[in-house]
């Protein structure tokens, strides 16, 4: 029998967690919770007799694997796993998964929502725009960004996609242009929309220089991460040309700035949103249970990203 931690620092729902709790009850292993902790400490502490572990954003680094001696595998509930020290988990020889798709459709909306909200100018009672007959470009053409597609098109928006290994038939398929480059997508495009990971290669990969492609009145979506933006060079654009937009479902660094400067032409809620609903809470934790679960009972490594 063995124990498996959900460790989250911004807990699941309610429902979801007792439906994981049942998942696990009903195979032959241990279920243990540790939520809305407030300090690491707590997670070290409670990781000590964990064989796994169940994470969304938390921190799992070497200080976790080190407390954790009997960690075999860890699954990221969610899609990006950034916050996973991957080296020092496959030194340790950790499995570490994610469970890809699973809170797509739940970010995609929150995306969505948040272009329609900037577009109509907060709801303020001030003279918006449509998003019909707009062009959407999102960048990062995986799960969430065709949730994405799939949702603008239904309010009729000219949607077209940069893929990093493109497969334009697909996408033809799928009503969507294949773009061949971010600098192509920032210059046509009213909306841009992010969905890339959080790698070397894109940290900082939206700078000043794609930035000011955007056409005018155009607005930078970011429901990836904080990193993929060089947020210096957002804050310069923005100060130099007042039209530019920027919604996000999670603070930037620099937030103060924002606030005191750009007023009606951003937006961002104080803790990241994208997955937070019922659906994606139950789909991405019951599926990072049950893979633990095949691993242990199974030896199936699907997902396994190290
Ligand atoms: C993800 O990578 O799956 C999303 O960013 C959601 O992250 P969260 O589980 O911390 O909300």
């Amino acid at each position: 029998m063995s124990t498996i931690l959900l460790a989250t620092e911004k807990a699941f729902s309610k429902d979801a967690v007792e439906r994981i709790k049942k998942v696990v009850e009903n195979s032959s292993h241990r279920f243990q919770l540790l939520e809305n902790y407030a300090n690491k400490k707590d997670l070290l502490d409670a990781v000590k007799n964990a064989d796994a572990l169940i994470v969304r954003s938390d921190i799992a680094d070497i200080e976790v694997f080190d407390a954790g001696k009997n960690l075999k595998i860890i699954v990221r509930a969610g899609a990006g796993y950034d916050n996973i020290d991957i080296k020092a988990a496959t030194e340790k020889n950790i499995c570490i998964m994610n469970t890809p798709g699973q809170n797509a459709n739940a970010v995609a909306e929150c995306c969505f929502g948040m272009m329609l909200y900037i577009s109509r100018k907060h709801f303020d009672g001030s003279t918006g725009t449509e998003l019909r007959g707009k062009k959407l470009g999102i960048i990062g053409y995986g799960n969430i960004g065709r949730f994405m597609a799939q949702i603008s098109k239904g309010f009729g928006m000219d949607v077209s996609a940069y893929k990093r290994n493109p497969d334009p038939v697909a996408m033809r398929i799928d009503g969507v242009s294949p773009s061949g480059s971010f600098e192509e997508i920032f210059e046509t495009c009213d909306y841009v929309s992010l969905h890339i990971p959080a790698v070397a290669d894109t940290m900082g990969a939206i700078n000043y220089s794609l930035l000011t492609r955007l056409p005018v009145g155009g607005t930078l979506i970011n429901t990836a991460r904080l990193e993929v933006v060089n947020e210096d060079d957002l804050i310069k654009i923005m100060e130099e040309r007042n039209d530019i937009k920027y919604v996000s479902d999670f603070m930037p660094k620099k937030a103060d700035i924002f606030k005191e400067k750009f007023t009606n032409r951003w937006f961002a809620p104080a803790k990241k949103m994208g997955a937070q609903t019922e659906e994606a809470n139950v789909n991405a934790g019951i599926a990072a249970a049950r893979q633990i679960i095949n691993f242990f009972d199974k030896g199936d490594t699907t997902f396994k990203v190290n």
